[in-house]
């Protein structure tokens, strides 16, 4: 064991997204992803605005580390830029295997909030705060559920 710690990255969709692709390559990400972190101990959260992945994944370093390795050579995106790796105590996602959100007017809002106004744009994101915005999103995600 090295620690529990929290991943997050972005990333660009590189295929054209409509209706149809996100029901069928969203979904197969999701299907593949729930059974390995599963298998590696890892829980986790995936936004997706349609420009952005926006993910955040929690678990043991070293595990998270081969992770990374699998999503980076993934070529359903592209442009990933790693936000950080740090220790946390706990886990914010204890419940999911990787959580799915989409965008929708109340996550709009709360996008806003950490994008300072203008558009949102990941490369301004700490490791901290998106742990923090996605964790409200979740908390949104269930309530809406
Ligand atoms: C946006 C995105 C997020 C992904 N998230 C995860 C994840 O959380 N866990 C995971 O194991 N694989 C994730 N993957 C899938 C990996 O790229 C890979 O396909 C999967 O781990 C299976 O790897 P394997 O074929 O080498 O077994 C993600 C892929 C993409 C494009």
């Amino acid at each position: 064991m090295h620690g529990l710690h929290a991943l997050a990255y972005y990333s660009n969709p590189t295929f054209a997204v409509t209706p149809e692709t996100i029901e069928i390559e969203v979904r197969e990400i999701l299907r593949e992803s729930r059974v390995r972190n599963r298998q590696d101990g890892l829980t986790g959260a995936l936004f997706f605005d349609h420009r952005y992945f926006l993910q955040v994944l929690e678990g043991d370093r070293t595990a998270l580390s081969a992770t990374l390795g699998r999503v980076w050579r993934n070529p359903l995106h592209e442009n990933l830029v790693i936000i950080g790796m740090e220790p946390i105590s706990e886990r914010a996602f204890g419940e999911w295997s990787l959580g799915y959100l989409n965008p929708d007017a109340t996550s709009a809002s709360i996008v806003n909030e950490f994008a300072g106004g203008g558009p949102f744009e990941p490369s301004r994101l700490s490791t901290v705060s998106t742990v923090q915005m996605i964790t409200k999103l979740v908390e949104n995600a269930k309530l809406a559920a």
